[in-house]
């Protein structure tokens, strides 16, 4: 590489300006400087085994890198615009720092071989964060449910009140959304987890490279095994992408919940102060900023997604330019799901429940219905026609203002001479979550049950 802002000895003048800004990447690839340097270093580790490059190069190199990575950490790195990349800002400095040996690191390789293996390094320690980080929303998911396997709600269907369940069940149907959301990034880990090194620009090298040799030394699982696939495909990311869009979209409902829930008009829940925003105007207001915000950035998050693939899908092989744009959506997709995570567990633990309001929303809505028609047919009604008693039951009900656990057992005998005095007992909300005794059913014990198994599969 030379100092002057020509490419090499090829090229007639030196990059436009305005190009220079526009091919550069170095602005948002300079945050995978660490993952460059690991990879660079098992390379040259490689390089020496192999006799490519002597021991005394490879010392120098470790020197090197090992000052890059303090001037990296303290802020003192001079990024230069001039030299593209992160790779190309590294290696720059250490051939200024060491001399030739900073030449012969690049031997057998190829930025595009170079970026691959960065973006999975990179890619593969923010999933392993991200799942530390889904756990711990997980536990705290569980934490708020564990108290309220007796608590009942309504359980909506088309947000109409349908049928009680409790609040910890409702709880645990995110449970269940986060659990397989972290069973998708550890499988897309697996497929992170491969070396593109060895590819070099996209034929493979003439030199006696060990691809899996810097595959162990970098914990992949394996190398990618075709080198024109290794430095073209992005389609970890996308996957990737999709796995985290799919959490989001997963929290934007939650937050739906929770943003309806903190209405005054259901009162279900309170979340704490510090998650939530006031009003320049109206001094009464308490805003759910947070929710409102995890459901925004999924906006985003999916965006990326369509980003990545669109990016993809025209591209002959092997690498092309175009990949360059694979950092920034990655990068925020990245960042958004860290930051949710994060606040979102800590938002979970300081949610207060009104279980007051919930049961009595509960009873606004003839939740308990489906139960009358439920016991009719045991009395041997057949079920349309014990939906169809029931239904004219709760329009009597409704022209009365009252529940159906309110009318009195001549007025509920009217529409069924089964109905007898122990209608009353599959009338009440509690009788009807107990009803529902089943694995994946509301009854408190199996909720109870549900959450001990949850618990003993985040240890
Ligand atoms: N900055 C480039 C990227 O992100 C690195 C690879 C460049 N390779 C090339 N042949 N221009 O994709």
């Amino acid at each position: 590489m030379q100092d002057t802002h020509a490419w090499s000895g090829r090229f007639n003048e030196p990059v436009a300006e305005l190009v220079k800004r526009y091919t550069a990447s170095v602005e948002f690839d300079k945050r995978l400087a660490l993952f460059d340097i690991q990879g660079s270093l098992a390379h040259a580790q490689m390089l020496a085994a192999g006799e490519i490059i002597s021991p005394q190069d490879l010392k120098d190199i470790q020197r090197g890198m090992a000052q890059i990575e303090n001037e990296i950490l303290a802020g003192d790195f001079e990024w230069q615009l001039d030299f593209e990349d992160v790779h190309l800002n590294i290696e720059k400095r250490l051939t200024t720092l060491i001399g030739d040996a900073g030449k012969r690191l690049h031997t057998g390789r190829s930025r595009n071989d170079q970026v691959a293996t960065d973006v999975r390094l990179y890619l593969r320690h923010e999933i392993d964060e991200l799942q530390q980080l889904l756990k711990a929303l997980q536990t705290s998911l569980l934490d708020l449910a564990e108290p309220h396997i007796h608590t009942i709600m309504p359980g909506f269907t088309h947000l109409q009140v349908a049928q009680p369940v409790s609040f910890a069940h409702h709880l645990m149907a995110y449970f269940e959304m986060l659990k397989r959301d972290d069973a998708r990034l550890a499988d897309c880990r697996k497929r992170v987890n491969r070396l593109p090194l060895g590819a070099a620009a996209l034929a493979g090298t003439s030199y006696p490279i060990k691809r899996e040799y810097v595959a162990e030394l970098l914990g992949f699982e394996g190398v990618c095994e075709n080198s024109l696939d290794a430095v073209s495909d992005r389609d970890f990311a996308i996957e990737f992408s999709a796995a985290a869009a799919l959490i989001m979209t997963h929290l934007s409902r939650l937050s739906e919940e929770l943003i309806l829930w903190m209405s005054p008009r259901f009162s279900f829940i309170d979340i704490a102060d510090r998650f939530c925003t006031g009003s320049s105007i109206m001094p009464q207001k308490k805003n759910p900023d947070v929710p409102e915000l995890v459901r925004g950035k999924t906006g985003r998050v999916n965006g990326n997604l369509v980003a990545l693939l669109t990016l993809m899908k025209g591209q002959p092989l092997a690498y092309n330019k175009d990949n360059q744009e694979d950092k920034e959506p990655l990068f925020d997709t990245v960042d958004t799901l860290n930051q949710t995570l994060r606040i979102y567990a800590d938002m979970i633990r300081g949610i207060r429940v009104n279980p007051e309001a919930m049961r009595q929303a509960a009873m606004q809505g003839y939740a308990t219905a489906t139960d009358l028609a439920d016991y009719l047919v045991k009395k041997g009604l057949p079920f349309r026609d014990a939906h169809e008693a029931v239904a004219l039951a709760v329009r009597h009900a409704v022209e009365q203002k009252c529940d159906l656990s309110e009318l009195k057992l001549d007025a509920l005998q009217q529409f069924s001479d089964l109905i007898a005095a122990d209608v009353y007992e599959v009338l009440t909300l509690e009788g009807s979550l107990n009803a529902r005794n089943h694995t994946g059913g509301t009854a408190p014990a199996q909720v109870a049950h549900a959450i001990a198994k949850a618990r003993a599969s985040l240890t």
